[in-house]
């Protein structure tokens, strides 16, 4: 089976856009594949952040996952802190087969470091925002990933991750024995690119200017259908899908299509002149759907926290077995003397 490993951060709530275009996958993806998913808590400490919230946010993360269908029975699931012992010093040597200007040009620091310095955001360029990437690099290659699946602006950080494991394969170990497997980004087709509902030419964000534009996956019922039907369309009448001239439109028949199974073509023929009320409302009624068991199992699993920690407890575990392995084997290959 092909092994897969996917890391998210504990940080905010997750919303229709982190589902629809990601976590389904995660869902789908352990029918077929030999997945491990990650609470990647050590990389949220790399900019400015609050101990309390990251507590209660690694929880909620959890709890998000498994509500959405990452099942324990299937795939592992684990925080990574649990195994900060092995991927911190998987990370460290890496490190020293990691070029300081390999990561000085990762244009996700280079973002950061600019937005920190010009005080757009909070606290200090760290070491470990530098060296963010060779940890992501130690969580994927610590598993023998195959494919990762992330988001495009994870590309050059799983480039970077394919990179090292090639660069320590040839410089430690016999040409026919390999430790490292070459990871590779996936970007799964089916992947919908939900827009902000306010702002539908930007994507929806944690960050967006107004909660209005972003559909929370825990959000009532109610309050959910009213952010759809306020969604800004154009001022023209017809249901059609032209992502510049019709962002809006275009956004909602993504979100339909995705939360349906329907084809765009299909719904076009269906709603293409029946008006915008009209459609809207049987928008927001398909993600109310689509959604309520995802509240339904977050309501169960939020009131058995217990539940919660030990399927954690036991992911933990079973990622330990695999990466310990690969890190000793990493250790012997580099020549540690093992004692
Ligand atoms: N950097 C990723 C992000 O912000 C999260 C992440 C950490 C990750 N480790 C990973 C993703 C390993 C894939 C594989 O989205």
């Amino acid at each position: 089976m092909t092994r897969v490993f996917s890391g998210i951060q504990p940080t905010g709530d997750l919303h229709l856009g982190n589902y629809l275009g990601a976590l389904v996958n995660w869902v789908a993806m352990q029918d077929d594949r030999d997945c491990t998913y990650c609470i990647v808590d050590l990389h949220a400490v790399t900019v400015e952040y609050d101990p309390t919230a990251l507590r209660q946010r690694t929880i909620e993360m959890a709890t998000n996952l498994l509500a959405v269908g990452v099942d324990p029975q299937r795939a592992t699931l684990f925080v990574q802190s649990h195994l900060g012992d092995v991927h911190g010093e998987a990370t460290w040597l890496l490190n020293c087969v990691t070029g300081f200007g390999e990561l000085r040009k990762q244009p996700q620091f280079k973002e950061k470091a600019d937005r920190i310095e010009a005080g757009d955001l909070e606290g200090q360029v760290s070491v470990g925002l530098f060296d963010y990437p060779v940890l992501q690099t130690a969580d994927i290659i610590l598993y023998h990933a195959e494919e990762v699946p992330v988001g495009e602006d994870q590309r050059h950080h799983v480039e970077l991750a394919r990179n090292i494991a090639q660069r320590f394969n040839h410089r430690f170990c016999p040409e026919d024995a390999p430790l490292f497997t070459l990871p590779q980004a996936i970007h799964p087709a089916a992947a919908a690119r939900v827009m902000d509902l306010q702002e539908p030419t930007n994507r929806m964000s944690k960050s967006a200017s107004s909660p209005k534009g972003v559909v929370g996956l825990l959000d009532e019922p109610a309050r959910l259908a009213k952010k759809i039907r306020s969604a800004v369309t154009d001022s023209g009448t017809d249901v059609r899908y032209d992502r510049q001239e019709k962002a809006g439109i275009s956004n909602l028949l993504e979100v339909l299509s995705a939360a349906t199974g329907r084809e765009i073509a299909d719904l076009e023929r269906e709603y293409g002149d029946r008006g915008y009320g009209v459609f809207k409302s049987a928008v927001a009624e398909a993600v109310v759907e689509l959604l309520r068991p995802v509240q339904e199992r977050h309501a169960e699993l939020a009131g058995d926290p217990g539940e919660v920690e030990r399927i954690l407890a036991d992911g933990a575990a079973r990622a330990r077995e695999v990466s310990s392995v690969t890190l000793a084997e990493a250790k012997d290959a580099m020549g540690f003397w093992a004692g």
